[in-house]
């Protein structure tokens, strides 16, 4: 939007094709693109000439009849184009409907409000016609993309198929731009865009992000949230030979914007250009300069300049003025509240979006763990008196600022609970014996569904740990609210700055593993389990009777990342075992006590990237039904690694053993009666070496191994690694 210099309709396309694909880790079945098709002429001062004005008032006919206020619109319809399956589809078939058209990709512009989205299906399969942008009409009248979900778009279809709107897709978004069109078309006046889209988000229930542009409103976006992620990117184009005045522009126009209150109105004539994305990644190569916007914010494009509004205070005095106005014939329009936001500035990088030299984004990931753990830790673990010093009883310390000032009332609270998804949840899992033992207090490790499934009891002396890499996790960030409202201290431990989870929680961690994109959480993971072993560190901190365990922690924590790089050089030896499950139909995983957690997520990994049935058993169960599946024919992995599980684990091998089960096991280095045990030929048995941490922090090293073995199965099977079938990175629906 707003080229100081001009770009092409080519450039246009390839920066949202670009921006798609930075996003399709966040979903991938299907896509689509808008674009202008024609440069639109000058605008008026006032916009009327484009804009087109009079027309009949209260029309409400629906698919592009003409009807409302301002008439027909004065601009061409906007070409809209769409595919199943990934981003390469889409840019193939984009290529081929310009060319077909005869759209020239040369024409430039200074005004052009494309939009783009990459989808996650929910409602309806992805095909072309269920892909956004989904559209009002025939002639593109309102042209919607939108993330999330609206709960309330069964109400509003039968609404609007009673009005003699057609509906073309199974979507719930497709009620959005219907609406849009039908209060547009039923308004006496016309409203500015803005107005009418805080008006449709009056009746929408549910989660959204939406970026909506119109034929009746040329030159102008608006985007607004509410429950899914969205942010702004401002960049201040270089007029040539001036960049660093187009950058004080930027400083100047968007400096002190902390707080709310007039003037909103930012100029982008002097050279703005303005990204709205779900995310960081898909913004960063363009600029750094970011603001997060918050629940019902709405961000009107406009003549050369954006504005900043929030919803909510209108919409709750619209819908107070209704009801009382209902009785005296009618409510009036209430003018929207002017909000400023902060505008941040993101620390990542572009090469952090990049695959480097590695095949796959989870390889790659996988493979930065030594750093990954590094940086979590960066600032955070002290060990005074290390090494020689440290053996005569030196002094260590972990220093987590974000949770500094709620310490006390953790101790002294009644109980932790985390609350977490997927893989986070396996990271709460890996740490919670640590938090029990250093902290003695209860801790509960809850999924944030079944949390809010069953209505779970919190109390306001409850310490909530909200454990999430993307910090966006609809089921998560629901618990969050949950937890909230019934008075519990919450505390967000996140990979993203800026998130919703951090936002919302009363204090928290940032666990800085850097961006991760592989749908497959790898480096988060381990950082998790790291973050919240500080944490508990942190709070044992008074204990004499904890300081000897404590101290052990520590060290372990500074030896990490070098165990991880030792691990990693199992990367061969992985692919070689890769090669013998490669055709199995199901994998078994046993591990208890720490590792209980370890077999969870190394099932997991096998199940949502290798496509392959995986199991993750409490080992301490196992008599009580798993033993039923072993024969000779099912693989078996077990993690038996040296900490007190480690008689009871070699217990359990002995009996898988004993029933012909073809076993892998991760032990450690120097395990002698392992290497009895499962070494001699006649056993069908691959130990799996990683070297040996203290017992806390050996999930952290062994889930190393099983990660390389997950991603080389999964290329050996041919499935896609970093977007496996059916599943998103960030889950922002419920
Ligand atoms: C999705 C992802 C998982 C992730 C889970 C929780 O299911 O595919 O990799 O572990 O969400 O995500 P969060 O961002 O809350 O950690």
């Amino acid at each position: 939007y707003n080229y100081r210099v001009p770009h092409s309709r080519q450039e246009i396309l390839d920066c949202l094709l670009t921006g798609l694909r930075r996003l399709e880790y966040r979903g991938y079945d299907s896509a689509g693109v808008c674009l202008d098709l024609e440069p639109v002429p000058p605008a008026t001062p006032d916009g009327a000439a484009a804009n087109g004005s009079g027309g009949p008032a209260n029309g409400s006919s629906a698919d592009g009849a003409a009807h409302g206020p301002p008439g027909a619109p004065a601009t061409p319809p906007p070409l809209v184009i769409k595919a199943s399956g990934k981003i390469a589809e889409l840019e193939r078939k984009a290529y081929e409907e310009l060319r077909e058209r005869e759209v020239d990709l040369t024409s430039v512009f200074h005004v052009h409000v494309g939009i783009a989205h990459t989808r996650w299906a929910t409602h309806g399969p992805p095909t072309a016609t269920n892909a956004h942008p989904q559209v009002s009409s025939p002639a593109h009248e309102f042209v919607v993309v939108h993330n999330g979900i609206i709960t309330n778009f069964k109400a509003l279809k039968g609404f609007l198929a009673g009005k003699g709107f057609h509906f073309v897709s199974d979507t719930d978004t497709e009620v959005i731009p219907k609406l849009c069109q039908f209060l547009y078309a039923s308004s006496p006046t016309k409203v500015p865009l803005s107005e009418l889209v805080m008006d449709v988000m009056g009746q929408l229930e549910g989660a959204y992000a939406l970026l909506l542009k119109s034929t009746h409103y040329p030159r102008e976006v608006v985007a607004c949230k509410r429950g899914s992620p969205l942010i702004l990117g401002l960049r201040s184009a270089p007029t040539p030979g001036s960049a660093g005045g187009a950058a004080a522009a930027l400083a100047r126009a968007v400096s002190g914007e902390v707080g709310a209150g007039p003037p909103a109105k930012r100029p982008a004539a002097e050279g703005f250009e303005c990204f709205f994305a779900s995310d960081a990644s898909a913004v960063v190569e363009h600029t750094k300069k970011v603001i997060v916007l918050e629940d019902s914010d709405v961000v009107h494009l406009q003549g050369g300049a954006y504005t900043l509004f929030n919803a909510a205070e209108r919409n709750a005095e619209l819908a107070a003025a209704g009801a009382a106005g209902a009785a005296a014939g009618g409510a009036g329009r209430v003018p929207p509240v002017a909000v400023s936001r902060a505008l941040q500035t993101l620390e990542m990088e572009v090469s952090q979006i990049m695959k480097g030299g590695y095949d796959h984004y989870m390889q790659k990931e996988i493979h930065e763990q030594p750093e990954s753990i590094f940086q979590t830790m960066r600032g955070r673990v002290s060990r005074m008196g290390a090494g020689a010093d440290a053996a005569a009883g030196g002094e260590r310390c972990i220093k987590l600022g974000g949770l500094a000032e709620h310490v006390e009332a953790m101790r002294s609270g009644r109980r932790i609970m985390f609350v977490a998804c997927g893989t986070s949840y396996h990271a709460t899992l890996a740490a919670r014996q640590t938090v029990e033992d250093l902290v003695s207090i209860p801790v509960a490790c809850e999924l944030a569904s079944d949390l809010l499934d069953r209505r779970c009891p919190i109390f306001r002396d409850d310490t909530c740990v909200f454990v999430s890499q993307s910090g966006e996790t609809a089921d998560t960030l629901a618990a969050l609210e949950y937890a909230k409202a019934r008075g519990a201290l919450c505390v967000g431990i996140t990979n993203t700055v800026g998130s919703a989870i951090a936002r919302s929680t009363h204090c928290g961690v940032h666990i800085n593993a850097g961006c991760e994109i592989g749908v497959a959480s790898t480096k988060a993971y381990t950082s998790q389990i790291a973050v919240i072993t500080m944490m508990a560190l942190a709070l044992s901190e008074d204990s004499i009777s904890k300081r000897d365990k404590r101290n052990a922690i520590i060290d372990g924590l500074a030896e990490l990342p070098e165990k991880i790089r030792q691990a990693l050089k199992l990367d061969l030896e992985m692919r070689r075992l890769a090669g013998t499950l490669e055709g199995e139909q199901s994998l078994l995983v046993f591990g208890r006590g720490y590792n209980y957690a370890t077999a969870l997520e190394a099932a997991l990994k096998v199940k949502e990237v290798a496509l392959m049935h995986s199991e993750g058993i409490l080992a301490g169960e196992m008599k009580h039904g798993p033993l039923a599946l072993v024969d000779d024919t099912m693989p078996i992995l077990a993690i038996a690694t040296k900490d007190s599980m480690h008689p009871k684990m070699l217990s359990v091998i002995q009996q898988l053993l004993a029933r012909g089960a073809n076993l892998l096991v991760v032990c450690n280095e120097g395990d002698d009666d392992l290497e009895e045990l499962c070494g001699s030929p006649d056993k069908r048995c691959s130990l799996i070496r990683v070297p040996q941490v203290v017992d806390c922090l050996q999930p952290i090293v062994n889930i190393v191994p099983l990660q390389l073995l997950s991603y080389h199965l999964t290329c050996l099977r041919g499935h896609n690694v970093d977007q496996p079938r059916n599943l998103a990175k960030a889950v922002t629906v419920n």
